[in-house]
């Protein structure tokens, strides 16, 4: 009985390989994988970093997990986590966000893959090593992605062997912050031009180019649409654009003389509303001056315009309804003046609004028709707009951010207007001259749920010893010059806060003893108050947190950091 059964088994289990073996891994390339994945530890890479605006650094939030864990010899490999087979060959290896730690050998075994097209090695960290010159053995490659990997040096002119691809990633990761890990050698783009006439899409940001763009880069490659050289220290003139272009990106450059063709000095021409199919512009920290052609805001395709810190002035138009697909536009950081067009707060499709730091004068409208809106984030920050926060802001019920510091409200604040605002996670309204005390617990009472900064108000704090629920997962507060004169007892129920500024208040006495208690706190500014001393010196003094006491009672020696 238990014979027959294991026969049966055998027999099905062989049929199957002769009859199918072409649809099975061949054991070359699984050998091959085995190997490659034996190059590497497999580690949780460190932070990533991305430069938003200049000197201006986000987290990127990358969920790793390691693919090859699960990789067995005794499993047909085509069925592996990042691969993909034709044939039993392997052609797809995504192994994208992997854990991959550990320098990249010149030989690697990679490069028996022979018939790989596509090759994904995003976010894993190769331990600042070279990219192989081998590359140019994996012929058929078309997309390759390298971007975020730690590579360093210069980038190999093999990878301008791969003259069918389409797409390419090279864009230097930033484990460290400004650190420009790759560069190339200066006729590399006006090469690549020649020889990757093939590409649609191209990311180098980060990417120490050093070089001018040539007019053969956009001539050529007639198939491109995606161009991303952010950060590259590009310089000289941008040659003129094809109508084919979907999407640019050549913020941070900031010795780029004109970043469009015909560009009059340093202004936008009118022809940019040839550029019909465009979708995404980003001109930010590019030294660029004048007004805005109307011809931009004609651009029905538009999703995303970026004019951050330029020069730029004029008053912005308030017919933008073209801008129908609109989902980004940030303006802010130029001399932009006038009022704030409402007719911003009718495009549906509008999901971030940043025109801070600019001039623009006279009271806010957010229009009437904005039941409908996206809006997640709104940044009207640093400009001469005076008068209250209107009602209507409880129309944008999808707003996460909301920064209206340095408006003049010349009244009080109406806080209720805030509690339909059920997604507000973040909540800026410093130096908004109130005329009487903004009471922290009504603020509190409903969202922001993460952060807020009320710096620079009255802000009364009395009878406060705890907070709602709905706040108390706040993690930054910030009180800097809000006139409070007791150390405000409720902080010590804020379970997740991990900063707090209390500076330039008239806080007296000593910082209490549950402070240092606080689980998730970090930095805690006190400076510029009148406290004397400490209720209990903090005995666990390799956590990592920060107090700067600053200007204090002269009992406390100048700075203190734990
Ligand atoms: C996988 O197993 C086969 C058969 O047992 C063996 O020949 C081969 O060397 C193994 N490959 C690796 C990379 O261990
Ligand atoms: C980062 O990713 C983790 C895991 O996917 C998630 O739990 C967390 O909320 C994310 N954080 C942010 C700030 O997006
Ligand atoms: C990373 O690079 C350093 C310097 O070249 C080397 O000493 C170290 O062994 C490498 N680590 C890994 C895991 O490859
Ligand atoms: C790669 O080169 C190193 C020495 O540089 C050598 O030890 C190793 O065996 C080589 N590996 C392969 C797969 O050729
Ligand atoms: C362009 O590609 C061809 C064919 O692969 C190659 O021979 C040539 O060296 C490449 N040019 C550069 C500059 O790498
Ligand atoms: C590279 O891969 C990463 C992660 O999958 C992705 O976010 C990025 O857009 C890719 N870049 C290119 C040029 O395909
Ligand atoms: C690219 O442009 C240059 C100069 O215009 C020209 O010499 C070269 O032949 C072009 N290459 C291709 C593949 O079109
Ligand atoms: C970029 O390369 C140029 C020329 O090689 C060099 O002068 C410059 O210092 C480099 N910049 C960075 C940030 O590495
Ligand atoms: C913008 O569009 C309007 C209406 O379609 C048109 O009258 C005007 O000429 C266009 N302006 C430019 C500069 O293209
Ligand atoms: C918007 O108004 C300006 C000035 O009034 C005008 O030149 C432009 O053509 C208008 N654009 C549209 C799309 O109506
Ligand atoms: C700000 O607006 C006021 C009137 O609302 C005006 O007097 C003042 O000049 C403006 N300041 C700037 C810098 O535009
Ligand atoms: C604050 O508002 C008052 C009126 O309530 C006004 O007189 C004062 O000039 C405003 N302060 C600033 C800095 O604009």
């Amino acid at each position: 009985m238990i014979g027959t059964i294991f026969l049966l088994f055998f027999s099905i289990s062989s049929f199957s390989y002769t009859s199918a073996s072409l649809t099975h891994c061949h054991p070359d390339q699984r050998d091959a994988l085995l190997e490659f994945k034996n190059e590497f530890e497999l580690r949780k890479p460190p932070e990533f970093f991305e430069e938003i605006t200049q000197g201006d650094w986000t987290w990127v939030n990358v969920s790793s997990y390691p693919k090859t864990k699960s990789w067995e010899n005794n499993t047909d490999c085509c069925y592996w986590d990042g691969i993909t087979c034709d044939s039993g060959v392997v052609i797809g290896l995504d192994l994208s966000c992997s854990c991959l730690h550990g320098s990249f050998k010149p030989n690697s075994s990679l490069f028996r893959l022979r018939h790989l097209w596509n090759l994904n090695l995003a976010y894993n960290d190769f331990n600042a090593s070279s990219i192989p010159t081998r590359i140019n053995e994996l012929m058929g490659l078309q997309r390759l992605n390298l971007s975020y990997t730690s590579f360093s040096g210069k980038i190999p002119t093999e990878i301008l062997h791969l003259t069918k691809l389409v797409s390419l990633g090279l864009s230097s990761s930033t484990f460290k912050r400004s650190q420009s890990l790759l560069s190339t050698e200066k006729p590399f783009l006006s090469q690549l031009s020649q020889n990757l006439t093939n590409l649609r899409q191209l990311d180098m940001s980060y990417v120490n180019l050093s070089s001018e763009i040539p007019q053969m880069m956009i001539s050529n490659l007639t198939s491109l649409r995606s161009i991303r050289l952010h950060g590259c220290n590009l310089f000289g003139r941008f040659p003129r654009l094809s109508p084919t272009i979907r999407s640019i990106d050549l913020s941070v450059n900031p010795h780029l003389e004109s970043s469009l063709p015909e560009f009059n000095g340093r202004k936008i021409p009118s022809s940019i509303g040839n550029l019909s199919h465009l979708n995404i512009l980003d001109f930010g920290y590019n030294n660029l001056a004048g007004e805005i052609p109307t011809a931009l805001f004609n651009l029905t395709k538009l999703s995303s315009l970026s004019l951050a810190s330029n020069q730029f002035t004029g008053t912005l138009p308030h017919n933008i309804t073209s801008l129908s697909n609109l989902n980004i536009f940030n303006a802010a950081s130029n001399s932009f003046f006038g009022t704030v067009p409402s007719t911003f707060f009718n495009i549906p499709s509008l999901e971030s609004l940043d025109l801070g730091d600019n001039q623009f004068s006279g009271p806010l409208e957010f229009g009437n028709k904005s039941s409908m809106s996206k809006l997640q984030r709104l940044d009207l920050s640093k400009n001469n707009l005076t008068g209250p926060i209107p009602t209507s802001i409880s129309k944008l019920v999808n707003l996460e951010r909301l920064d209206l510091s340095y408006l003049n409200t010349r009244g009080p604040l109406d806080v209720g207007i805030f509690r339909h605002l059920k997604s507000l996670q973040q909540l800026t309204l410093s130096h908004i001259n109130t005329t009487i005390a903004i009471d922290l617990n009504a603020v509190l009472s409903s969202p922001p749920k993460y952060a807020l900064d009320l710096s620079g108000n009255y802000v009364s704090v009395e009878n406060m010893s705890s907070v709602s629920t709905l706040s108390s997962q706040l993690m930054y507060l910030f009180l800097s010059g809000c006139g409070i004169t007791v150390f405000p007892e409720f902080i010590s129920s804020l379970q997740y806060i991990s900063m707090i500024d209390l500076s330039n208040n008239s806080i007296k006495g000593q910082v209490p003893a549950w402070l240092w208690r606080l689980p998730e706190l970090h930095y805690a500014e006190l400076s510029y108050n009148a406290i004397n001393g400490f209720k209990e010196f903090p005995k666990d003094v390799s956590r990592t947190m920060m107090t700067d006491l600053f200007h204090n009672a002269s009992t406390i020696s100048s700075r203190g950091v734990f």
